[in-house]
């Protein structure tokens, strides 16, 4: 949410922060801007919408080569996206760029008394701040120390004053923050991937840190001013982050991405089709004696823990509860000391997962976190860590990585099922054999063929409003389904169990609304069919997502999606990827902007 990037080096500053906003783009799009040291002169630009925007912008302003600078691609929290309240925000004396947010910016406006302020941020007031302490201690540190002194919230902020060319400050309270080490400049970034390319060693900051960073050196400072001793460490992910190959949007890339991705986890968690963690849990004894398991995330990785909670209570047995994170870590949950808590994040920097996280280290419960991402916060602040192996997901709409959490929540349910000996070996392999069919065959046929998924497209892309239904698992794949279609392609929809739909929401059934059924384990057809009479009595146009076999579900339906005939092992999986497609396909015939939808941002750093 919101992306930094700063530079100090020899080579090209302007290009490296256009290179690295553009990798950062993914964490928010609607405004951008830089500033960088021209001729003892700090020089900003800014442009309301996409990086690519403040490319040209910058060209112009920017003819000769620069060597300093901070930029910012911003997600608005203060203020609409607008060029005004882009960043870099300062003043003459001082230029910084923020993620995260400042909560007593009101208070602390008020006690800056009368100074005028351009923007509606809560980080002009940050800028304003600090250039004060600056004008006072003639210190840039401990200017910085002052200033967070005073805040209240979340920052990461990248710093530069007009009278330390070449130098980039940096401070970092509860949002990513990272330096990056290189042979030809140094770096500030809130993601590594945007300083990758040119380095993979960094150091990471800890909260209350304060950094100075020149191209030569790197000094950090803790909070109470004394200098800190620091450690580089090397980054595990790749640099070439893929392209989109020959497809139009990476999220069609990566639902293609799929099967390789599902591939992949399988091998590193699999040892002969049985689950096997101990690369990063050597000892069975942490399945053992497990009270309750809570399972805490947001968005499509509470989905999947929806998914997860399901494979648990059926094989191992063990309850689960599955919150959204916003809401545990306020809440008062009955935690036992023999429970243990998953938390699932593709980013690994969801502000609410880890403050849950760091709520439920702090009462000691277990803690086995579910990361997409090497090395980010969530990943390092975990008692466990099991890692999906997706690749990075570049579009917003969250889908490989869906699949791949769902697959670790069947390991960990099977895992946890054969030290509690409520499965056998031999059943385990038995489910793990079936499971491996979706990435073999199940997700390549349903990807071979777009046909079915145009057609319901073609439905959907006419309608303001739909439903979707579903029972059992098929109901949590429902929920991930209705997410999808709102957030690619705007049409509000509301995802049931199938059975609750009467109890009032069946009053907004009419003529021509769409209900997307999603019918795919077997032992609901019958009851699934009732529930499509009843919404087609009252005017629904029914899609249905069903496996083959559901002759009974199709021959009601008005237009039909089918996935391969499978187990519970294989169902929810076919079944996101086909869902995914329909929302892909929907949003297309919609012309929307799929991979950079409206209001949204890939990485929620704020609460
Ligand atoms: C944002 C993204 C979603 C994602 C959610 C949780 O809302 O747009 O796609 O599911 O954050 O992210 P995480 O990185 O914790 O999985």
């Amino acid at each position: 949410m919101c992306g930094i990037i700063g530079y100090t080096g020899n080579d090209n500053a302007k290009e490296i922060l256009l290179d690295g906003l553009s990798a950062l783009e993914y964490r928010g799009y609607d405004s951008a801007g830089m500033s960088l040291f021209k001729n003892n002169d700090i020089i900003t630009v800014k442009t309301q919408g996409r990086v690519s925007e403040l490319s040209k912008k910058a060209s112009a302003q920017f003819s000769e080569k620069t060597f300093c600078g901070i930029g910012h691609t911003r997600w608005a929290t203060h203020g609409k996206p607008s060029e005004t309240n882009a960043h870099p925000h300062g003043t003459e004396n001082v230029m910084i760029v923020h993620n995260g947010i400042i909560e007593n910016y009101k208070e602390l406006k008020n006690e800056l008394g009368n100074v005028n302020f351009y923007s509606d941020t809560d980080t002009e007031v940050v800028a304003k701040i600090i250039d004060k302490e600056y004008r006072k201690t003639r210190d840039p540190i401990k200017s910085i120390i002052n200033t967070h002194r005073l805040l209240k919230g979340s920052y990461a902020l990248g710093i530069i004053f007009a009278d330390i060319p070449d130098t980039v400050f940096a401070l970092k309270k509860d949002s990513p923050l990272l330096i990056g080490t290189g042979k030809n400049g140094m770096f500030i970034a809130s993601d590594i991937s945007a300083f990758l390319k040119y380095t993979d060693r960094y150091i990471r900051l800890s909260d209350g840190d304060t950094a100075m960073i020149t191209k030569e050196c790197v000094c950090v400072f803790a909070a109470d001013g004394n200098k800190k001793t620091i450690s580089e460490e090397r980054s595990v992910k790749n640099a070439d982050v893929t392209g989109k190959g020959n497809f139009n949007h990476f999220m069609l890339k990566e639902i293609f991405d799929e099967p390789d991705a599902m591939r992949n986890t399988f091998g590193s968690l699999t040892k002969d089709f049985l689950p096997d963690f101990s690369a990063t849990i050597p000892d069975d004894s942490f399945f053992e004696d497990i009270g309750t398991i809570h399972i805490v995330a947001c968005g499509t990785a509470l989905h999947a823990g929806l998914q997860g909670k399901y494979f648990i209570e059926k094989l191992a047995k063990i309850p689960v509860t599955t919150e959204t994170a916003g809401e545990f870590r306020y809440s008062d949950p009955i935690l036992r000391e023999n429970d243990l808590a998953i938390i699932i994040s593709q980013s690994g920097e969801t502000a609410d997962s880890l403050a849950a996280l760091r709520m439920l280290n702090k009462k000691h419960i277990r803690t086995l976190s579910v990361v997409n991402t090497p090395g980010s916060t969530i990943a390092e602040e975990s008692g466990k860590v099991v890692f999906t192996l997706a690749g990075q997901e570049i579009a917003v709409a969250s889908t490989k990585a869906y699949n791949v959490q769902c697959e670790v929540m069947l390991f960990l349910a099977l895992k946890t099922a054969l030290v509690k000996k409520t499965l056998t070996s031999a059943e385990v392999k038995n489910i793990l054999h079936s499971f491996s069919r979706v990435f073999t065959d199940s997700i390549p046929t349903i990807l071979s063929n777009n046909t079915p998924f145009r057609k319901a497209a073609e439905i959907l892309s006419g309608c303001k409003n739909a439903f979707f239904i579903g029972r059992g698992y098929d109901n949590y794949s429902g929920q991930e389904a209705s997410l999808k279609l709102k957030e690619i392609s705007y049409i509000h929809s509301e995802a049931y169990a199938a059975g609750e739909l009467k109890h009032g929401t069946i009053s907004l059934i009419e003529e021509g609304t769409p209900v997307i059924s999603i019918a795919t384990d077997k032992k609901f057809y019958e009851k699934m069919r009732s529930n499509i009479e009843e919404v087609k009595s009252r005017g629904a146009v029914v899609i249905s997502v069903c496996c083959e076999n559901a002759q009974i579900i199709k021959e009601i339906s008005d237009c039909v999606i089918t996935v391969p005939n499978g187990t519970f092992a294989e169902n929810p999986f076919t079944t996101a990827t086909a869902i995914q497609l329909l929302a892909y396909y929907t949003a297309l015939e919609m012309n929307r902007d799929i991979d950079k939808p409206r209001n949204l941002a890939k990485s929620v750093t704020v609460e």
